[in-house]
């Protein structure tokens, strides 16, 4: 995930200090998610609490971590990075040669990867059946809202 991040910064030239913002929130996610302490549907929000009690003052970075598994319609650049790394991690199995299409274009066309995926996970959801998250509600429309 933090690889990812950076070649994306590079890529999009972005400054070091939001680039450190990007590894930041990366680190703060897996360094809670490699110790299990929490459940899948919580551990954004336990390691945001972990890190804002560790001194983490900036809030792009919290909420990027707290709200990374639904969205939020308030991110900055931050979460939304970091929502599209855990994604497009390499890593995960599924679907691998459509997520590195898709990652490979995020650094020219990051909002229109971002809704693609967002589209994707509702449309997972309902056909699972599932509940969906007000709060990826609210993304999915602040999303459609900036965009041409
Ligand atoms: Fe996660």
């Amino acid at each position: 995930m933090a690889a990812l991040l950076e070649e994306w910064a590079d890529q999009m030239g972005v400054s070091d200090a939001e680039r450190d913002r990007w590894l930041r929130a990366a680190w703060l996610h897996d360094a809670l998610r490699e110790t299990r302490l929490a459940a899948n549907t919580t551990h954004g929000a336990a390691a945001a609490d972990r890190a804002a009690n560790d001194g983490e003052t900036d809030r792009g970075v919290l909420d990027a971590v707290r709200y990374h598994s639904c969205g939020y319609a308030r991110w900055d650049d931050v979460g939304k990075m970091l929502y599209l790394a855990d994604a497009l991690e390499p890593g995960r199995k599924p679907h691998r040669k459509e997520r590195a299409r898709l990652a490979e274009r995020v650094p020219h066309d990051r909002d229109r990867v971002l809704r693609k995926i967002v589209a994707y996970e509702i449309r997972q959801r309902t056909r699972g059946g599932r509940p969906i998250d007000p709060l990826t509600t609210e993304f999915w429309n602040s999303l459609r809202r900036g965009s041409t």
